[in-house]
């Protein structure tokens, strides 16, 4: 039996997709609450990680463990490291890196300690279906017909793309030009950060469950990235989550 795991960094959020369950049963475990129910009569379990790679990392295990999940979605925001990236568009990670991992000289710079890999990949599956269904969701307005204009325009949203990129976490919220700078020069193809999806890749990897990670840029890493992003929580990103979900889970 297929059991989603749906994990989201925001309350808004998970909050908006806890409210499109049918039948939702609620449990609190570890400081966090995690909320069963279906979605278009799939089995999925919800819930808030909170933010940092520990964190995600205690929220996926104990999804895996204690819900028996087979997969997992995590939805969440994402500051633009890519020029071209614009508030509002949306990235599928297909390759995961901790920005923040260095343990040389014991081993190279961002290899993950006796895993001997430096990223994580997302299944080739994982990242088309996110693909079609973040376009899908694009495609139809529906962003423009759920969320309201003057919300849109406030963040210069008319249309938002989808694409497909290198995604690095780590424990640090970006808002200085400086550090974006040296993070691009040391991996030039990070499209994003935020500060759990290569925590949650790690932890799929060694359990071998399938994982979609999917980003909505809220900010551009840089000097007004803390007033991007909370307004952006605020207004959009509950409303995108729940549009998206409902066209990923079918
Ligand atoms: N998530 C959203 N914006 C971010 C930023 N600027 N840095 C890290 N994580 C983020």
């Amino acid at each position: 039996q297929r059991i989603i795991g749906i994990m989201g960094a925001m309350p808004e959020e998970t909050n908006g997709i806890v409210a499109l369950l049918q039948n939702p049963v609620a449990t609190t475990r570890g400081r966090r609450t995690y909320t069963s129910g279906t979605i278009n009569g799939i089995t999925v379990v919800v819930v808030f990680s909170r933010w940092g790679k520990v964190a995600a990392a205690t929220t996926v295990t104990h999804l895996i463990l204690e819900f028996n999940i087979t997969e997992l979605i995590f939805t969440g925001v994402a500051g633009a490291i890519l020029d071209d990236l614009n508030i509002g568009d949306i990235v599928i990670g297909n390759q995961f890196i901790q920005h923040d991992m260095d343990a040389r000289p014991l081993m190279a710079k961002y290899e993950i300690p006796l895993l001997g890999v430096t990223h994580f990949e997302s299944p080739e599956d994982c990242i088309n279906a996110g693909f079609v269904a973040a376009n899908s969701a694009i495609a139809e307005k529906k962003l423009h017909t759920e969320i309201p204009e003057a919300d849109l325009a406030q963040f210069a949203i008319t249309a938002p793309k989808v694409i497909i990129g290198v995604i690095a976490s780590g424990d640090h919220f970006f808002s200085d030009t400086e550090t974006k700078t040296k993070l691009l020069s040391e991996l030039p193809d990070v499209v994003c950060v935020e500060m759990e999806g290569a925590a949650v890749a790690q932890v799929c990897y060694e359990y071998a469950i399938q994982y979609t990670i999917i980003r909505t840029i809220s900010d551009n890493a840089e000097s007004t990235s803390d007033i991007d992003f909370a307004a952006f929580i605020a207004t959009i990103a509950s409303k995108y989550a729940a549009l998206i979900i409902q066209k990923l889970i079918l």
